[in-house]
């Protein structure tokens, strides 16, 4: 659908303001994303998870590990004014709002989504490939490696202010050069053709969908290039279940549930799991030689 570039810079702003947080009813929310200069995914073979299990089954620490009780702590979180830092190994080293986010050209990339939990889900999220953003910030050739991270507030976010919190905040995350370069890679604003809800990461996040979950950081508010790879959130956690790589692969189980095979949400029967969750074709030569169990 075409628009004119006003009415499209018009309805950027809308998208930011009608955001989450907002009250406005959520078909407002649809038909401003609609009129939104988008490309919708053609490739259409796989079956969409029900948005409702999508946005409500959820994993976001910050607000709490009870999936229910995230999703009901999200419904007050505003992104106003959200920044995003951008440092590091870079020429172009900058504060971005979510103006210039949005002026990247949104698609919709119909992907499927593997937790380390074992349940899976196919998303059609709204957003625009990672590499589009890097070309902008042009790394040097010092950036091998590019860390995110996710909002720190305790006041936004119930369980950074815990006693005992249940992670090491912020929740950080990284991936190789390479692989953030990939095609694949998505920088996401919304899903289900709407701007992203708060427990799913609004107003940005990383979507990796070769990667278990857990690399797909929510709510990204500093994007660092770097020379070394960064430790992250799940490595620091739990060195021995949990690596940097994160592929997908049922060959490789976590110590304490196999990885063989998954349930879809809504689904009663589990299905196998698939190498690179299906995306060997398109990523399998990034790890050519790699021992998949050492790099895990
Ligand atoms: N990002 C942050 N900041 N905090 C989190 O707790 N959970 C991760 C990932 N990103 C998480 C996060 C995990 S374990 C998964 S499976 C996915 O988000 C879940 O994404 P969804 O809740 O949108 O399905």
């Amino acid at each position: 659908m075409q628009i004119t570039p006003e009415k499209l810079f018009q309805k950027r702003r809308e998208f930011i303001k009608l955001g989450v947080g907002s009250l406005v009813s959520s078909s407002l929310l649809a038909s401003t994303l609609s009129a939104l200069d988008f490309k919708e995914d053609l490739n259409k073979e796989l079956e969409l998870s029900p948005e409702e299990l999508a946005t409500n089954h959820v994993n976001f620490y910050e607000f709490s590990v009870n999936k229910a009780k995230a999703v009901r702590l999200a419904e007050n979180f505003h992104t106003k004014d959200w920044k995003i830092e951008v440092s590091g190994a870079v020429n172009k080293p900058q504060t971005l709002t979510m103006e210039d986010i949005l002026a990247f050209k949104l698609e919709e990339r119909i992907y499927r989504f593997r937790c380390v939990e074992a349940w899976s889900m196919v998303v059609p999220w709204v957003g625009f490939e990672l590499r589009a953003l890097i070309d902008k910030l042009e790394p040097t050739s010092e950036a091998k490696f590019i860390k995110f991270t996710t909002l720190f507030d305790k006041e936004r976010f119930a369980d950074q202010a815990a006693f005992f919190p249940t992670l090491d905040y912020p929740y950080v995350e990284g991936l190789r050069m390479d692989e953030a370069m990939h095609p694949l890679t998505l920088m996401a604003v919304g899903m289900y053709k709407k701007p992203l809800k708060a427990q799913n990461g609004a107003p940005l996040r990383l979507v990796v969908p070769w990667k278990y979950g857990f690399k797909s950081i929510k709510s990204i508010v500093k994007i660092e290039f770097l020379k070394e790879q960064p430790k992250t959130t799940w490595e620091l956690a739990n060195p021995r279940e949990y690596g940097f790589y994160a592929n997908v692969n049922p060959k490789v189980d976590h110590p304490r549930w196999s990885q063989a095979s998954e349930r879809p949400l809504g689904k009663f029967f589990n299905q196998d799991t698939l190498l690179f969750n299906g995306y060997e074709k398109e990523v399998g030569h990034l790890y050519a030689g790699m021992d998949l169990r050492k790099y895990f």
